[in-house]
């Protein structure tokens, strides 16, 4: 845990945006596996983490805007428990740790609510996303619970999102150690990136690092030769010559910051003419957006930026044509690039995602697009200090997609669907780092990962 002054602080920020009612913070449970008592490896709902630290299951933490107080609900253990798992802190002690002192049992939150209930005040929550917390908030609240994520309050969910946005100085140095931990996941990738060489190895080596040095991955690993795949987390090839490997791979810090970062290696780790041709248009187009962040400039302008990047890569390479400004307002880049620029990232790695994208990153009158490729883009608005962000351009050849667009003859003045079966071995290449916009411009996160052409070949060397 962070020292109880974050805490707290963190909690006078959320009372004076609130005013009134009463906040309601399930956090989370143990979830089970296969049966009740083998369960999946806990993770604390992030609001939870957020306000209160607590990294246990079992517990609720009710913030009342009214008499300004805030109590932490959880049952101590009990001697059967302590023989299990060891002896363990009282709800006191972990309640003090994150700076409250009121402290009650989960058969009190109970009263509690109905209390508020009975008084019609305003109970708020936040969208819930797991069955077991929708199960306890419609049992608590007297609703349906498959109704909870709609009944959650907007008003909560928009002044949670914006205090998580800005990040504190110790939300950032955790950032970086997480990168510093995809630091060693990415640079052992490159350098078992040969010919003859299963996925899984790959995979089962990266995690193992992601475990030992902190919580874990923030995602499941993507990592596939297979990289026209956005989300490939098949990992049953075995490495061949003339293929890419897409390592898109994070991880938790034992306080559950996150890190997400994607490098693309040649197999045998020498790129050949065409990987290197490809390669390098998505460079430029990761490190001309990275470049261009800061106060003021939009995720969607920047998002923009790389495609046109994108987009003139391919047609210097022969695969578009037209004016590249117009192939990108109409959509046709898309093709190569059917993602969004990147996403916030905190102590989720789609930052805030479980409160709703469309709360995170748009609003009243910045509106989702419905264009396809534009409208994956989770966030439109301005950059402020203190946002961090991945930068996450790719490239992709994806077969069923490139069928399916020349069948229907779309976008044929500007794509030049004849010369791409040669470049179909590529698969996919997406390169992504993590950015904090500070009070200029930006700063890159974390110890730098090998990117250039020259850095990967030296590492896979
Ligand atoms: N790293 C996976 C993603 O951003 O969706
Ligand atoms: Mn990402």
């Amino acid at each position: 845990m962070f020292k109880s002054e974050v805490y707290i602080k963190r909690r006078e920020q959320l009372h004076k945006l609130m005013k009134s009612g009463v906040a309601l913070f399930i956090g989370n449970n143990e979830s089970p596996f296969n049966y009740p008592a083998n369960t999946y490896h806990f993770r604390q709902d992030s609001d939870f983490l957020y306000y209160f630290g607590i990294d246990l299951p079992g517990f609720a933490g009710v913030m009342d805007f009214d008499s300004g107080t805030d109590t932490i609900f959880g049952n101590d253990f009990d001697i059967d428990d302590i023989i299990w798992m060891g002896p363990q802190p009282t709800v006191r002690d972990l309640s003090a740790k994150c700076g409250i002192g009121n402290t009650s049992s989960m058969k009190q939150l109970e009263e509690k609510i109905q209390d508020a209930l009975s008084k019609r005040r305003k109970v708020h929550f936040l969208p819930p996303y797991r069955g077991e917390s929708k199960m306890i908030l419609g049992s608590l609240l007297k609703e349906n619970p498959c109704q909870m994520k709609t009944l959650a309050s907007p008003d909560l969910i928009r002044a949670v999102v914006s205090m998580r946005s800005i990040k504190e100085k110790v939300e950032i140095d955790e950032i970086e150690k997480a990168v510093d931990i995809a630091y060693e996941m990415h640079v052992t990738a490159m350098k078992m990136c040969r010919q003859g060489v299963k996925e899984q190895d790959i995979f089962g080596a990266i995690e193992g690092i992601a475990l030992s040095k902190g919580g874990g991955t923030s995602f499941p690993i993507i990592l596939s030769i297979n990289g026209q795949t956005l989300h490939n987390h098949a990992h049953g090839n075995t490495l061949k010559k003339e293929k890419m490997m897409v390592t898109d791979a994070g991880a938790e810090t034992n306080l559950h910051y996150a890190s997400d970062i994607t490098r693309t290696t040649p197999v045998g780790g020498k790129f050949s003419a065409m990987q290197k041709d490809v390669y390098e248009v998505v460079l430029r187009a990761n490190t001309e957006a990275i470049r261009a962040t800061k106060p003021g400039v939009s995720n969607r302008d920047v998002h923009f930026l790389a495609c046109r990047v994108i987009g003139e890569g391919m047609k210097e390479l022969g695969l578009m044509k037209g004016d590249i400004d117009e192939a990108v307002a109409a959509g046709a880049h898309a093709l190569f690039m059917p993602h969004g620029i990147g996403h916030m990232m905190g102590l989720d790695v789609h930052d805030m995602e479980a409160l709703g994208e469309n709360y995170v990153g748009y609003n009243s009158e910045v509106k989702r697009s419905d264009q396809f490729g534009t409208a994956f883009l989770r966030f439109a608005l301005p950059y402020k200090p203190g946002h961090v962000f991945t930068i996450e351009p790719g490239c992709y050849f994806i077969p069923e997609l490139i069928e399916k667009w020349k069948s229907e003859g779309k976008f044929k003045e500007f794509i030049n669907y004849d010369k791409l079966s040669k470049f179909m071995p590529i698969g996919g290449i997406r390169i992504e780092d993590d950015v904090l916009i500070t009070e200029k411009g930006y700063k890159v996160l974390g110890k730098p990962i090998p990117k250039t052409v020259k850095e990967i070949e030296a590492v896979c060397s």
